[in-house]
């Protein structure tokens, strides 16, 4: 019975798919045996792909301000304690230059649903970021727009869009979300983003509220099926002033081996060891690397913002200058054998064998 399990990480190694029961099957089954059987597996195929390199974004959160109200959320509109704040267009411009200097080649604009970033406001910004670094991705991490400034922000010259799905189950989304926040429109707005020519992220956390493994087991369906240029995900952690307050954090356990089977299941995926990974166990991000990841998004942001940009509580890197954040996460990545590059850190092309179909035809994605 156990052997079952191994041959179903060999068989996701192989055709890079599983039906939702399969995924649900080894998330219900997991023991450390199997998580480091899909770790190796997952480690030898991610270095086929890139080598030992890890791809560095530089985060610069430009805004906590917003009109959503995610209930798991430390920024969400409700939580009055919330000190807000809002980057000006300067500000903005100075941690490009400063992440430009410490070698960045991506910059990711990541904020709250504020109406103060118009269309008019982005595309201006986005347009100053280009043009003073042609050679530099920048990604937007805004939020739902509608198509028409989806379109309007690609047109200015933005490369890339992160939006996390959150969860392929709409029944966990509604217990999730606000009434006002629908599950449809999150997935139009990535259906939108992809068809516009984003290189797009999607993600979700581990260890929600009321998640089962058969959410989980959705997700990673829903990611294989929407085939993203990256996935972001990390374990849920509780904040103080939400509804969610009392529930306990996803586990790093469960995260690793998720990073793992994204990891065979798309051997090019941009797979980021996230903070919230590092926040939950000291080396967590060494760990995810260990298990797949191959992308790591150190804080630009002003050090004078970076506690009020707190989506949950004990969140690590918020006291030191970029330039430290980005050493400090070097040095770790070189501990674990593996090396951050000055790169755009685009995408790999990735042959799929469509096996589905049962001809020689290659996907490429
Ligand atoms: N724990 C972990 N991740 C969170 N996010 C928001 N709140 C939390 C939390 N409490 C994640 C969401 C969101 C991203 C910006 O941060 O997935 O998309
Ligand atoms: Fe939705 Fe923060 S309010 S993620």
């Amino acid at each position: 019975m156990q052997n079952n399990l191994y041959r179903l990480i060999d068989r996701l190694c192989d055709e890079h798919s599983l039906s939702a029961a399969e995924y649900e099957q080894l998330l219900d089954r997991l023991t450390p045996p199997l998580a480091e059987y899909a770790a190796q597996k997952a480690v030898a195929v991610r270095k086929a792909v890139y080598g030992t390199d890890v791809y560095v974004r530089g985060l610069i959160e430009i805004s906590n301000i917003g009109k959503n109200d995610c209930l798991y959320c430390g920024i969400r509109r409700s939580n009055r304690g919330c000190s807000r704040y809002r980057l000006s267009e300067q500000e903005i411009l100075s941690c490009c230059d400063e992440g430009y200097a410490l070698g960045f080649r991506t910059f990711v604009l990541q904020g709250g649903e504020d109406i103060f970033f118009t269309d008019e406001v982005l595309c201006g910004l986005i347009g100053k970021i280009k043009s003073k670094y042609p050679d530099c991705a920048v990604t937007l991490s805004l939020g739902e727009r509608s198509r028409e400034s989806y379109q309007a922000l690609f047109d200015a010259g933005a490369d890339r869009y992160l939006l996390r799905h959150e969860t392929a189950d709409p029944d966990l989304y509604k217990k999730l979300h606000p009434e006002a926040m629908s599950f449809d429109n999150r997935m139009q707005c990535l259906k939108n983003l992809k068809e516009i020519g984003y290189q797009t992220g999607c993600g979700f956390m581990v260890g929600a509220p009321h998640q089962t493994n058969r959410s989980l087991a959705a997700d990673l369906k829903f990611v294989e099926q929407f085939r993203p240029a990256m996935c972001g995900i990390g374990p849920f952690i509780p904040h103080a002033a939400t509804p969610f307050a009392q529930y306990h954090a996803g586990t790093l356990e469960m995260t690793l081996f998720l990073l793992s089977l994204l990891r065979l299941m798309d051997p090019g995926l941009l797979l980021p060891a996230t903070t919230a990974l590092g926040t939950i166990d000291p080396n967590g991000r060494e760990q995810g690397i260990l298990a797949g990841a191959n992308v790591v998004m150190p804080n630009l942001s002003p050090v004078t913002v970076r506690k009020k940009y707190e989506l949950y509580n004990n969140k690590i890197c918020t006291g030191e200058e970029s330039a430290q954040c980005k050493s400090c996460l070097s040095r770790r990545m070189e501990s674990v054998g593996y090396k951050i590059v000055t790169d755009r850190g685009d995408r790999k092309p990735f042959i799929i064998k469509n096996k589905i179909n049962g001809s020689n035809d290659n996907a490429t994605v």
